[in-house]
């Protein structure tokens, strides 16, 4: 069960969001989800019962309810850089037993966007707030490297020249070089990002009820997620002393009402093998 943390809603309670289970049903169409959904909600399953469903779905353009883009910065598996097998999954040296190693690890969480506040503000204050401009979406940063310049590079992590100290992408990866005092990269914390937009209508005030499913893999959850938060996001004093939590937090515009950590076992073997063999081995 995940610790409450800084930006979560009163209402959230972990312990009552985590469920044994979570089954995220993802295709190219809505009904081809509800279909599968039935099948579950409907007993196919012995033992099975459906708790609670929420749905969400993925924009092609990777925009999402702020207006920026998500995902611009991810981890690939690509010619040059393995990163969804250094970061995401359970490796054979990372004393886990037997049966986890290729599985996942997943945070979930279910975050509220307050878009009445995020509509009314000046573009220029939302840049500000994300660390990316809002209309081409490069990084406020005055040095950037990557495909089409669109990764920020934070010379001096003290330097409130590359942007402020606050802003989104600056406090959930500060990028230094070289290494921490436990011997970890700044880079070697990044988890894979597959989030899903949702929206539920309005509310008894006529508000919109928007938001993001935070869903992200990673190999080792309080070296990588839990760190990012606590030592990094909700930490007032990081990168420089008086920076203050992450602006999306601090400004309310993020609220989390549900949470939930839970592993994703390996994929099946093959013939005879199945999902979560090594769980009953
Ligand atoms: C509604 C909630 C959220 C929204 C709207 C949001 C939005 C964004 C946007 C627009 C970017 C910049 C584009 C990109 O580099 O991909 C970004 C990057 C990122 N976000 Fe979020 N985010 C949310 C929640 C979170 C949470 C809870 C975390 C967990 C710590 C997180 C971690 C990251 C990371 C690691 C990056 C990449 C930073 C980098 O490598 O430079 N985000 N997010």
């Amino acid at each position: 069960v995940p610790p409450r943390i800084m930006g979560d809603a009163p209402e959230l309670d972990p312990a009552k969001s985590q469920n044994d289970l979570l089954v995220v049903i993802a295709s190219d169409h809505t009904y081809v989800n509800v279909s599968i959904l039935r099948q579950l909600a409907h007993g196919v399953v012995p033992g099975l019962s459906v708790k609670w469903v929420e749905q969400g779905f993925e924009r092609p353009d990777r925009k999402e309810f702020l207006r920026f883009d998500d995902g611009i910065e991810n981890l690939r598996n690509d010619s040059d850089e393995r990163n969804l097998d250094a970061h995401v999954y359970v490796g054979p040296s990372d004393g886990e037993p037997e049966w986890c190693v290729n599985g996942s690890y997943l945070v979930y969480r279910k975050i509220r966007e307050n878009v009445r506040a995020w509509d009314r503000m000046e573009h220029h204050d939302q840049s500000q707030m994300i660390g990316r401009d809002r209309k081409t979406s490069a990084p406020l940063s005055r040095e950037r490297t990557g495909p089409r310049g669109m990764t920020p590079v934070y010379a001096h992590p003290g330097d409130a020249k590359d942007g402020p100290f606050n802003a989104h992408i600056r406090k959930v990866q500060p990028r230094r070089t070289g290494t921490d005092l436990f011997g970890e990269q700044d880079l070697s914390r990044r988890f894979l990002r597959r989030p899903y937009p949702f929206f539920e209508g309005i509310d008894a005030e006529g508000h919109m009820k928007t938001g993001l499913h935070f869903v992200a893999y990673m190999r080792n959850v309080t070296r990588q997620f839990e760190w990012v938060v606590q030592m990094w996001q909700t930490n007032p004093d990081f990168p420089a002393p008086g920076a203050g939590i992450d602006a999306l937090y601090a400004s309310g515009i993020l609220s989390t009402v549900r949470a939930g950590y839970y592993f994703c076992p390996p994929a099946p073997k093959g013939e005879g093998d199945y999902l979560g063999a090594g769980l009953f081995a």
